[in-house]
């Protein structure tokens, strides 16, 4: 199912007044005679489907017409980089009735802006377009918006893209838990992951994969992948590959022996506790800042039971002390972005909560979200001297310190708000019998 004719008509009927022209992504070059490799823009995406380079679309709304303007391709090209869809093809592929070569788009537009007072465009159409659409006024933040508040909510067919990436990462992960021993390096992991996914003809990935044993499992968006895995560590692995550009987003943590220790299990309890709370409560109308403030409650309170953190648990909260051990999102949003958008000036809301949260909204039925609460023990925050002031009545740092070497601990589903309990689109296992059980060759 192509949703994207439906998503064409949502944003028509959203700005029925004015001509729409939204320009894709063009290629980059990276060094010479080498490009980075394409990856088309999200807003383009969603309206089109089309993956490839230097195209536009104008759409008409009075007339009700959807055209897309793909690159005349010379015989250079196609010498170089082969066969390109021309405009019949690219009306079959792509499921618009309307194909014209770029060089054919100034005049459309001098020829379509006749009926229309206003254009909503992009700010790289604007300043590209200025003269074939001089006479008209131009809004480029109300496109913006548009697309903010329609790519929130779900449809039927973007749904059915992120449950296949899901379930392509999902059976990546556990390919990784299967195949990890200690004594390889990070990136081995890491190409466990990317090869299942490719396997599977997924090309791209929907952001760097992150593969952390030890104590790198501390540093949140590690990259480097090049350490060697250690008997005993837990290994970190956060990686999510995409689909038409949309995307998985998960995060397993697991012990590269197949055995979580004593320690590693009491803090993977807690992880998972707060997780699995905070999907049980992600409910239509539930604020996700409240959420987050649960996690962090649910943290606190495990931190305490390890007497890592002591006093009382809202204080606990509200003055800090838990972010020394748990400072990022619980979650975000998640689509054609891996931090996907919020959903435009009119879902805007302030904070109900106590505690710096960055994605604040009202969860609606056909957002996807991301639950992803964790526990590290990050040395530049745990002997930071201020810190240590700050927060020496609620840490006991000595306990503390004695985790230093531990790393951190993640778990991350990809999750459907809809009327009553959540759907879960990620099946990887995170029970700890299961995770040792995954680990098993
Ligand atoms: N993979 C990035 C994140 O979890 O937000
Ligand atoms: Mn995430
Ligand atoms: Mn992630």
């Amino acid at each position: 199912m192509e949703p994207y004719l439906g998503h064409r008509k949502a944003l028509e009927r959203r700005l029925p007044d004015g001509l729409i022209l939204l320009s894709g992504g063009t290629m980059l070059t990276r060094n010479h005679d080498v490009d980075f490799v394409f990856r088309q823009k999200s807003h383009f995406l969603y309206l089109t489907g089309v993956e490839e380079p230097g195209c536009h679309l104008l759409i008409d709304p009075k007339r009700r017409r959807h055209t897309l303007f793909i690159p005349r391709i010379d015989n250079h090209h196609r010498v170089w980089l082969g066969h390109v869809p021309g405009p019949q093809e690219a009306r079959r592929l792509f499921g618009i009735d309307r194909v014209a070569y770029t060089d054919e788009l100034p005049a459309a537009l001098r020829r379509a802006k006749a009926g229309y007072r206003k254009t909503y465009l992009d700010a790289i159409s604007a300043s590209r377009h200025k003269q074939a659409l001089r006479g008209v006024a131009a809004a480029p933040a109300l496109l913006e918006d548009a697309l903010q508040e329609l790519r929130a909510c779900k449809t039927p067919g973007e749904l059915a893209l992120l449950k296949q990436s899901n379930a392509v990462s999902g059976q990546a992960h556990r390919e990784v838990m299967r195949s990890v021993r200690p004594g390889q390096y990070e990136f081995e992991a890491q190409a466990v992951f990317e090869a299942a996914c490719l396997r599977r003809g997924f090309r791209h990935l929907g952001y760097p994969s992150i593969v952390a044993t030890g104590t790198n499992g501390a540093v949140l968006h590690y990259h480097r992948n090049a350490a060697k895995i250690k008997d005993g560590d837990l290994l970190l692995i956060d990686a999510g590959a995409e689909l038409k550009g949309y995307t998985a987003d998960i995060t397993r943590t697991f012990p590269a022996n197949g055995r979580f220790t004593r320690r590693q299990r009491d803090i993977y309890s807690i992880v998972l506790a707060a997780q699995k709370s905070c999907i049980a409560r992600s409910r239509p109308g539930i604020v996700s800042a409240d959420l987050h403030l649960h996690s962090m409650t649910v943290i606190a309170e495990g931190l305490k039971d390890l007497g890592i953190l002591r006093g009382d648990t809202a204080g606990l909260v509200e003055g800090g002390a838990v972010r020394l051990f748990y400072p990022h999102g619980l979650t975000h949003m998640l689509g054609l972005d891996v931090h996907d958008v919020t959903g435009g000036r009119k879902r805007r809301m302030p904070n109900p909560t106590k505690v710096p949260v960055r994605f604040v909204a009202r969860l609606e039925p056909g957002f996807v979200i991301t639950m992803e609460p964790g526990i590290y023990f990050i040395g530049a925050l745990l002997q930071d001297p201020a810190l240590r002031r700050k927060h020496r009545a609620s840490v006991d740092f000595a306990k503390a310190d004695g985790f230093l070497d531990f790393g951190g601990v993640r778990i991350e589903d990809d999750i459907v708000i809809r009327p009553g309990a959540p759907l879960n689109l990620t099946d990887v296992p995170k029970e700890i019998a299961d995770v040792e059980e995954a680990c098993r060759r």
